[in-house]
């Protein structure tokens, strides 16, 4: 085999490529003989369906995972990456899927960790103040560089990840998964950054589940299956590309209707808020939920709609207002006391909020449910069989039960996060950005749960930024406008204009 990509017949030269790139983590063949070629100059966009491989091959060309076989080439050069550090040395940055800022520092410390500028001995922190305020402009957002990285949401902590990463002044910027938890107007941002960056004659990488971004944005796409290489699609074939066609390629088969039919939900009402306030964020928020219904929230980032949510699960303070189940107020004035009462909160930040890290996927799915295994012993086949089904219901990917949660793919690790609460067997359940991370096919999977959970009475919260994923799935949504709840529509006939007009007011 010809494995030198410079010899590629037709191609520009590449700025980097792969060839060969197989990578192994015990039984898991994660990457198999994948060639791909990044040309300088162009958007190239990967994707595939969850655990297809797609994280490992940007760990590799970021250097933080190693290649079991097959090599890396910059600009048609073998290079050996002996780890992160020595890949932003070649030019090469990553923002990763998973977040991994440093809570307890302000956003200019995030952003220039382990590269600090110094003046006459000490860390200059005015420069990297200025430096982080500037990039971040570039990126529209107006997020104070001083803050404490703890007091940032999701879609802020994202911008200042990819803050980080564009500071390097890299030749190859590899973002994984970046849009997932932010809003249309942070996307729209980033991707006029990235379009900048490639016609400077940089190349950016993408990864992604949004199909129609990657097929807006993209000049080369990469579609990867079970760890295999399928194609790039480059020029015509990409021009001649619609959604539909990608997403098959990427789950190999076609894909059916996307939203499961809608059932009429039931009378009796299961949760209420009355006047929810939250310091800060919430203003006097009214909403009711009835068994079996899907209350969609909808609003832009920072609109308060995950606070409004965290107050009712328990898990925020609460300055005023009452939350009601099946009529009778409830106290919950705590998680505990949530998940005592059905009422499921499934976070937005699965790695924060939703899973613990280091302990196994049986241990994470029973979790909040452990007393029910007590006997008074734990019975771990219990809690084995528990997971199992959770795991074939969810079509979880996981290699061993007990293989640890961080070694899944961020889709899997999400479906396991919904597993946790599924398995408190809640009555209402609040789910923030449930499909972050799915791809197309599992998406499916997550809407037709939702729907039979709905069905079988469970009243559901909610909260997504895709328009798309409110409207094929709620019965009635809610607007969020800066705290407040500013319009209910109905979903079966609201538009996807008349919920951005109620978001943003105008
Ligand atoms: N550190 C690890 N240890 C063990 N297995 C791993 C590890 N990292 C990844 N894998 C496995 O490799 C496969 C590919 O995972 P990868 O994260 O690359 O998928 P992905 O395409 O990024 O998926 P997603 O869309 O869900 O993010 C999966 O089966 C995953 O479980
Ligand atoms: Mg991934």
């Amino acid at each position: 085999m010809d494995v030198c990509p410079a010899n590629l017949a037709g191609a520009a030269r590449p700025l980097l490529s792969v060839r060969g790139l197989t990578r192994d983590f015990g039984a898991v063949r994660a990457l198999d003989s994948v060639d791909v070629d990044f040309l300088a100059g162009e958007v190239h966009g990967v994707v595939g369906e969850n655990g297809a491989g797609k994280s490992t091959l940007m760990n590799v060309l970021a250097g933080v995972v190693r290649p079991t076989a097959g090599g890396v080439f910059l600009r048609g050069e073998p290079v050996s990456l002996g780890g992160p550090a020595d890949a932003l040395a070649r030019g090469i940055a990553m923002v990763h899927q998973e977040l991994h800022l440093v809570d307890e520092l302000c956003v200019a410390e995030n952003v220039f960790l382990g590269r600090e500028r110094t003046k006459r001995g000490l860390v200059d922190r005015r420069w990297a103040r200025e430096e982080t305020r500037r990039i971040l402009e570039t990126l529209g957002s107006g997020i104070d560089s001083r803050a404490l990285v703890s007091r940032l949401g999701v879609a802020d902590r994202q911008m200042v990840e990819i803050a980080r990463a564009l500071s390097c002044d890299a030749r190859v910027l590899i973002l994984d998964e970046p849009t997932a938890v932010l809003g249309p107007a942070e996307a729209a941002a980033l991707f006029a950054v990235v379009r900048r960056f490639r016609d400077e004659g940089k190349t950016a990488i993408l990864v992604s589940h949004f199909l129609g971004e990657v097929l807006g944005i993209c000049d080369a796409v990469t579609v990867l299956r079970d760890g295999r290489l399928v194609e790039t699609l480059r020029k015509e074939a990409l021009a001649g590309t619609a959604e539909r066609d990608l997403a098959a390629r990427m789950v190999g088969r076609e894909l059916g209707e996307h939203f499961p039919p809608r059932w009429r939900p039931e009378e009796e009402t299961a949760l209420e808020a009355r006047g929810l306030s939250v310091e800060g964020w919430v203003e006097e928020a009214s909403f009711s939920v009835r068994r079996g219904e899907i209350l969609g929230l909808a609003g832009l980032v920072g609109a308060g709609r995950t606070e409004l949510a965290e107050a009712v699960a328990g898990l925020r303070p609460r300055r005023a207002g009452t939350v009601l189940l099946g009529g009778e107020p409830a106290e919950i004035r705590c998680p505990r006391d949530a998940v005592r009462r059905g009422v499921a909160y499934l976070s937005e930040d699965r790695r924060r909020l939703g899973l613990v890290l280091g302990m196994n996927v049986v241990a994470n799915t029973t979790l909040v449910s452990l007393d029910r295994y007590a006997r008074p012993l734990l019975d771990r086949r219990a809690e084995r069989e528990a997971t199992l089904s959770h795991v074939r219901r969810l079509d979880i990917r996981v290699g061993q039960l007990r293989d640890g949660v961080e070694t899944l793919s961020g889709g899997n690790q999400q479906k396991v996060s919904f597993a946790k609460w599924l398995e408190t067997r809640p009555r209402v359940m609040l789910l923030d950005e449930p499909t972050r991370g799915i791809d197309v096919g599992a998406k499916e999977q997550i809407y037709r749960l939702i729907r039979e959970l709905a069905r079988g009475g469970m009243a559901t919260v909610l909260i997504s930024s895709e328009m798309t994923e409110l409207l094929g799935m709620c019965d009635r949504i809610a607007v969020m406008r800066r705290g407040r709840i500013v319009a209910v529509v109905d979903g079966a006939t609201a538009t996807e204009e008349a919920l951005i007009r109620h978001a943003s007011g105008l």
